[in-house]
Formats: C-alpha cells, structure tokens, sequence
C-alpha cells in the first residue's frame, strides 16, 4: 500500500544511449527501448492512481543531435502514438504536451493534435509529454503573452500562460541514469518538488522502482517553507 501518492510526477528519461552503448547497439536501439518504458512508467502510473505525469522527451537542445537520431527520434514519436492511443482509450488516459511545437513537421504535429482530440474527455491520468521544451523557453513565452495583454507581472499571472498551465507544480522530480542536474526542465513548476535521483538507466527503469520511489516520496516530509 502506498500512502501519500504525489499528484503530478515528472521525469527526466535519461541513458538510453549509455544503455545501447553498454550493448554494442546504435544509440537508437536505447530510444527504441526507451519508448517500451515509457509506456510501462505510464501505465504503472495510470494504475495506481497518479493525476499528472509529465516526461522529457526532447529538449529543445536535442536539435544539436546528430541528423540520423533526430529523425528516428520524430519517428518514432509518430509510431508511439499512433500505437498508444488504443491503450490511452483502455487506461482512461488523456495525452498533453508542453513545449513548443511549431518546430515539428506538419505531419507529426497533426498525429498529436489528433490524439489530444482523440483523449481529450479521458479523466484518468494525464500524460504530458515535454516536446521541444526547454523551461527558459516557456517562460519567456509566457512573459511574452503578459506583456501582450497588459497583464500585472505576478505568479498567478505568469502561471496561467505557461505550457502546464492546466497541470499545476510538480510533487516529484526523478532523473535516471546517475545524472544529478535539471537541464533546464519545469523550473518554474519544481520549486517545491521533492526529487529523486536514480543510477538506473532508463531503458532499465520498470514499475518496481518506480512504485518503490513513490513509497520514498510518501515517507518524506515536505514542509514547503515552513516548519
Ligand atoms: C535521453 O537519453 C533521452 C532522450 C534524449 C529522449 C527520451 C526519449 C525516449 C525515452 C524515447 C522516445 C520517447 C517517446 C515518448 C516515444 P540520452 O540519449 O541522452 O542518453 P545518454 O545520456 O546515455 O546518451
């Protein structure tokens, strides 16, 4: 029994090249196994009862990548979805995204718009994918929008234009693969999150570690400034 189940989870996917390299496999077949994880986290999380559970998926550094993965990463993000959206309707799930999305291709930003549309009245979890985003970016975006409408400079304010403007702060930040940063994701969102960084891979992170780190979460003490 876990107690205490944060509302929103965010996570930092991070190995997948490490772990195809541990193989002597092309950093791709990480991504490959990546995205099997991604489902499982998701329907792991979808289970046990989780509200929001938002995951890196390509940062808008990822552009810097080489030519090849790009592209085999923004194919295969239009094969994943195509391939989930049945389990998105059986998992009660509603697909989101935050992030700038006018950089993808045409075709892959309508296979999203089409299974937002598609999940759209799923009142279960919600699962955000981050897709080009970067935090800096978001806020600057929602700077940008305040500024437009003359808005009074004020959290409140400033929450109702960025991209999670529906999804509130993050509970709990987990970063796989040993790497202790944040890399410029949900900034604004973490400032209270409790978070949890693990040497897994993220090819190699499953449900028993995921349900495991829950169980660390409900046992912490968050006092959000108090005492
Ligand atoms: C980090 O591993 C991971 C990414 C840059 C992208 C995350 C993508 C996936 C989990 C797969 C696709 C996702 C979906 C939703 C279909 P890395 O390549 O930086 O690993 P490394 O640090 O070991 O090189």
């Amino acid at each position: 029994m876990i107690t205490n189940l944060p509302k929103h989870v965010a996570i930092i996917m991070d190995g997948n090249g490490r772990w195809a390299k541990n193989r002597g496999l092309n950093r791709v077949k990480g991504h490959e196994r990546g995205a099997e994880v991604v489902r499982e986290i998701t329907t792991a999380a979808s289970d046990i009862g989780i509200k929001f559970l938002t995951l890196y998926a390509f940062s808008t550094e990822n552009w810097k990548r080489p030519k090849m993965e790009v592209e085999f990463l923004m194919k295969l993000l239009d094969r994943y979805l195509k391939n989930e959206l049945p389990i998105y309707m059986k998992e009660n799930v509603k697909f989101e995204t935050v992030g700038d999305l006018s950089k993808f291709s045409k075709t892959l930003q309508k296979t999203i718009q089409h299974i937002k549309n598609k999940t759209k009245n799923n009142s279960g979890l919600t699962q955000i994918l981050a897709l080009n985003y970067g935090s800096r970016d978001e806020i600057i975006r929602a700077i940008k929008k305040l500024n437009e409408n003359h808005e009074d400079i004020n959290e409140q304010n400033l929450e109702k234009y960025l991209d999670s403007a529906n999804f509130g702060d993050v509970d709990l930040l987990i970063r796989t693969s040993g790497e202790v940063r944040v890399s410029n994701f949900l900034l604004w969102q973490i400032a209270y999150a409790e978070m949890v960084f693990t040497d897994t891979l993220w090819p190699d992170f499953n449900k028993d570690e995921f349900y495991d780190i829950l169980k660390e979460y409900g046992n912490r003490d968050r006092r959000f400034g108090g005492v």
